[in-house]
């Protein structure tokens, strides 16, 4: 069997897959299969179906026999391929002519080749294919996803073809049947899911109770129930009159029962959410109200202040509140703010419309600084945290209502606590609630801190009562939708969904999901970890981070209203969501532990395991999975078997959990190994595995360059695992550049590593042998990821993989001491020889250019000694004046300064610039681009020609130069530069027709002979 390289083993569209991977993270995105249930880290879908669908497509290098017999795509190539020859035979000429003279030239390498081009030109197209299918709008783009699947469904056919010896041909090579896809730690589901939408039967294994019940919510059930028709009775009357593609029944059934759920609540507990009179009292103080006298109004949210008694003596009776803002809505225009009023010993709170005259007072509440530091609101004592933390561990912690926010003609109305406002909340009388403790880990829990110990302390009673009802509902609805679906004619299969069912009983269990997941949805927007956001006014839900962090002031929001928070909205976006799931393919979601699952056996692995300590996923996810087991216990017995979710097998190196650092580090090693060895021993020969690794801010950067344990001990594992690593790719789903993550390397998200088992026949290497192996190999593959564009923020992490391909080519590199050499000290190696192979690159570049980048180097834009840069110069073979006189260089009164893009002339004219250099071709593009974007920039290189593209290397260079010495500014220029550059140049191309390009000079500045 001779398997060529899959694309993702050679070359990505890497800009295209970020860019469209940030634009999936935006909000008001519309529904996204991400919103059926919370869950933590997820990769964007966009992402992931570039990776997968690259990791399925050979790269052209492997076909280009086919290539060579396509007429068309041959007669492009040759003509391509005159002019690279053109191109490297000046390159020649220049390399000899330099030759003796003292002066550096590009080397320029092997002459290129027509199948060179070949898969060059075939590889573009296969780019084109990335490009459109990794739009969101074209998520459900069939048209666009069948190219895709076509193009998968070739590479498989070849690769049948070319396996037809292999021994177990039979098994693993049918040419009529795609192999099948599986991820082992699924989580929130991107992976499977995309893996779906491009064909593939999909599976999807995860530890977590949870997480496997969002993936079969994704992927196993909207295939199962495909194409039919809603069973509810509203749409029975309609349902004649339309066809029901997808999972659009099964979206419409939640849609309604979500409905029925609502208003049999209504009639339940309808009593604890009345509406608010606005009485003639209340208009004396508040003429804004005058018109809503006697009315009564739909109460949105309840906004309560935790309290505690006041700390000094003279008020040690009075429950003084820990409110975080006063402020209501800042809205402009629409202002509202509570103002409490001392009174008889004690205080009231009333709220006032308008700027508030101590704008400081009302923004800050009663709190004095961060965290539990506040001030009593009677005596204005300080509340020292450890007076809060006495408070509520005695069990004295306790809340007062601010104000109300309710419905008016046009947005929100506040009005001041009610004495029947506060008594209703009084009156709720839960029947359960969740018993679950919460972990003592105040890195992701700070509730416990403050004697909120269990799950169910994180509600109110009327919460518990609210979330306990419609809990119980999903019950109901399910024998509702089971008795509809019998109905309308479903079999009456009684066998359930757990245990593989399709008729009446498994469609009402499948219902039911939705539906919990609905009332998990209210969960994360009704409990007293929530937030009332001044600005947009609105209730903001518990899990804006990864963790459960105490407040102090909380809304309680209406559920049975149509508002955020409410369940109808909740059950309607859910089905919204249900509609972008490709429900075609079969999937299969099922609990599993990554270290001894057998379910990759001959299957394509894409994956995401858990990033060493990021996330504690089991503990946050109980959250969810004590109501989720309520709902759905009689649903999936065996998911939900245990009080909580398990988390001794959970790879998370958690010190608490494990005893000490070091411990909870040997487990995540030991654990990740043994779940890698199950992927290098069971996925599909023919394809790599692709991993996802979070790369988070390197944790120091000494003499061994920057490491991280996370990291370090991850690529550990998989090497461990017999794993040679092929490839590293940034993905990014930030476009923002952080300043402060400048040098740190903390911009990727993650970091795909393209794995394929390492080979038998490995050899042992010395230290020697692999830096060698390394020098000779990185500066090409270098040179490859800059022809691709790569953006310079993600060249370090890009050319990681290039080295570690080097590393895990060989069984071991020994020391001289015959140690085997640490994966942290290939990676150190590795960034070393990509330095020295970037430095290198500066013997491209003309001496002014040179000298320019080392002054650069260690003074940036600031003055320097003039002294200094004439000794600099003259090992440049150059001189300050004669830079002067190029216009890169400013020189006054004994001192030397590089000047600005800003600062070079606006009228410049390459044409008639008779000392050319790469370092004003950059700075001036710098320049143009700032002020006049990619269109002038474009006029700039149709001016300069074939000198522009020198620009593109030294920005890599100098972008390298920049994060190392954290000068943000400049690096976010040179970056943008190189990002901006293939559609600079396409414009130039289209341009280049109508404008005339300067004379052809030689390197040396002289015409061109
Ligand atoms: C980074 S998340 C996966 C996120 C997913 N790719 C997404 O887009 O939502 C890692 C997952 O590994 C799971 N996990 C942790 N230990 C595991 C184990 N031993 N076996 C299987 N899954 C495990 C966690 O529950 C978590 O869902």
């Amino acid at each position: 069997m001779k398997l060529g390289k899959k694309l993702i083993e050679v070359a990505l569209p890497l800009d295209a897959i970020n860019k469209a991977a940030a634009y999936e993270k935006m909000p008001g995105i519309g529904p996204h299969p991400r919103g059926l249930h919370l869950w933590w880290a997820r990769r964007p879908l966009a992402a992931a179906r570039a990776v997968i669908f690259a990791q399925m497509v050979d790269d052209p290098s492997a076909y280009v026999d086919v290539l060579r017999a396509d007429p068309k795509l041959h007669r492009k190539a040759e003509t391509a391929l005159k002019a690279r020859m053109k191109l490297w035979e000046e390159a020649c000429a220049l390399a000899k002519k330099a030759a003796g003279t003292g002066l550096s030239v590009p080397e320029p390498g092997p002459a290129c080749t027509l199948d060179d081009i070949l898969a060059d030109l075939e590889r573009q197209r296969l780019f084109r294919i990335i490009e459109d299918l990794v739009l969101w709008e074209n998520t459900t783009n069939e048209t666009v996803l069948q190219a895709a699947r076509d193009e998968i469904w070739q590479s498989w056919r070849r690769a049948c073809a070319e396996s037809a010896d292999h021994p177990r041909a039979n098994e693993l090579f049918d040419r009529k049947k795609l192999p099948a896809f599986h991820d082992p730690f699924s989580g929130g589901g991107a992976l499977p899911l995309e893996a779906q939408r491009l064909g593939l039967e999909s599976y999807a294994s995860d530890l977590n109770p949870v997480a496997v019940l969002i993936n079969k919510a994704m992927i196993e059930i909207p295939p199962k129930f495909a194409g039919n028709r809603p069973v509810n009775p509203e749409a029975l009357k309609t349902a004649d009159l339309k066809t029901w593609k997808g999972a659009q029944g099964l979206a419409e059934d939640v849609r309604y029962y979500g409905q029925w759920m609502r208003d049999e609540a209504e009639k339940r507990i309808g009593h604890l959410y009345p509406k608010v009179e606005v009485t003639a009292e209340m208009t004396k103080a508040r003429p804004d109200l005058k018109q809503y006298a006697g009315r009564k109004l739909t109460v949105i949210a309840w906004l309560w202040a935790r309290t505690v008694k006041s700390p000094n003596p003279a008020f040690a009776q009075v429950d003084v509140p820990l409110a975080s803002t006063f402020m209501l809505s800042t809205k402009a225009g629409k202002e509202a703010y509570v103002e409490p009023v001392i009174v008889d010993g004690g205080y009231r709170f009333t709220v006032k419309v308008g700027k508030p005259n101590d704008v400081e007072r009302a923004k800050n509440g009663t709190k004095l600084s961060r965290g539990a530091n506040f001030q009593c609101l009677m005596s204005n004592a300080p509340i020292a945290s450890d007076h809060i933390y006495g408070e509520a561990n005695a069990g004295r912690m306790g809340a007062r209502l601010m104000a109300i926010v309710a419905e008016g003609k046009r947005g929100r109305v506040y009005i001041a606590p009610t004495p029947e406002m506060e008594t209703v909340a009084l009156t709720a009388q839960p029947t359960w609630k969740p018993e679950v403790a919460m972990p003592e880990n105040p890195r992701w829990f700070s509730p416990p801190l403050y004697g909120l110990k269990t799950y169910g302390d994180l509600f109110t009673p009327r919460q518990l009562v609210a979330l306990t009802t419609f809990s119980d509902l999903v019950q109901e609805a399910r024998e509702r939708v089971q008795r509809d679906a019998l109905q309308v004619g479903l079999p009456a299969d009684p066998k359930p969904l757990c245990d593989g069912g399709a008729g009446a009983t498994a469609y009402a269990d499948a219902v039911g999901v939705y539906l919990a997941f609905a009332v998990d949805r209210c969960c994360d927007f009704s409990n007293t970890c929530t937030r009332w956001v001044p600005g947009n006014q609105k209730v903001m839900n518990l899990f804006g981070k990864q963790a459960i962090a105490m407040t102090w002031d909380f809304p309680e929001a209406a559920i049975l209203h149509e508002t955020v928070g409410g369940f109808v909205p909740a059950a309607a976006f859910i089905a919204e969501c249900i509609l972008k799931l490709p429900s075609t393919v079969s999937g299969n979601g099922s609990q599993q532990d990554a270290m001894s699952s057998r379910v990759s056996a001959g299957k394509v692995v894409s994956t995401d395991p858990p990033y060493y300590d990021n996330i504690g996923y089991a503990d946050l996810s109980d959250f969810f999975y004590v109501w989720l087991r309520r709902s759905l216990r009689p649903v999936f017995p065996d998911l939900f078997a245990t009080l909580a979710v398990p988390k001794a097998e959970e790879l998370v190196a958690t010190p608490y959990r494990h005893g000490s650092k070091e411990k909870a580090e040997n487990f995540f090693l030991d654990g990740m190994t043994q779940a890698m060895h199950r992927l290098a021993e069971q996925a599909h020969p023919a394809f790599p595995v692709t991993i996802y690794y979070a790369f988070k801010q390197s944790e120091n950067s000494g003499d061994e360059g920057t490491t991280n344990t996370g990291w370090d001990t991850f690529l550990a594992a998989v090497i461990e695992a017999g794993f040679a690593i092929s490839g590293t790719w940034p993905m990014r789903s930030e476009q923002e550049y952080r300043m402060i993550s400048l040098g740190a390397n903390a911009l990727a998200s993650s970091i795909v590593l393209v794995c394929r088992p390492r080979a038998a026949s490995a050899l042992t290497a010395t230290r020697r042998e692999f830096v060698a192996a390394l020098k000779a190999e990185l500066p090409q593959a270098l040179a490859h990821l800059q022809r691709g564009n790569i953006a310079p923020v993600d060249l370090a992490q890009a050319a990681i993989g290039p080295g570690m391909a080097v590393y895990t080519r060989y069984a071991r590199v020994l020391d001289a001491e015959g140690r085997p050499l640490s994966v942290r000290e290939a990676l150190a190696l590795i960034n070393q020889t990509l330095d020295e192979a970037l430095a290198e690159q500066e013997g491209d570049f003309d001496a002014d250019s040179r000298w320019a980048l080392t002054w650069f180097e260690q003074v940036g834009f600031a003055e320097g000694e003039y002294g200094v840069a004439e000794q600099l110069s003259k090992s440049k073979n150059t001189s300050v004046s004669g830079m002067v006189d190029a216009g890169i260089l400013e020189s006054s009164r004994r001192k030397v300064r590089l000047l600005r893009p800003e600062e070079l002339p606006a009228n410049w004219d390459p044409a008639t610039d008779s000392r050319l250099t790469a370092w004003e071709i950059v700075h001036h593009l710098i320049r143009v681009l700032a002020g006049g974007g990619e269109g002038a920039a474009a006029d700039l290189v149709t001016t300069l020609g074939a000198k522009a593209e020198v620009a593109r290397e030294l920005c890599y260079r100098l972008y390298t130069l920049c994060e190392r010495k954290k000068r943000a500014d400049e690096a976010l220029a040179y970056n943008g530069l190189v990002q901006s550059w293939p559609e600079i140049t396409r414009l130039a191309r289209e341009g280049s027709k109508t404008k005339p390009r300067i004379e052809q000079r030689g390197l040396f500045g002289e015409p061109e002979e």
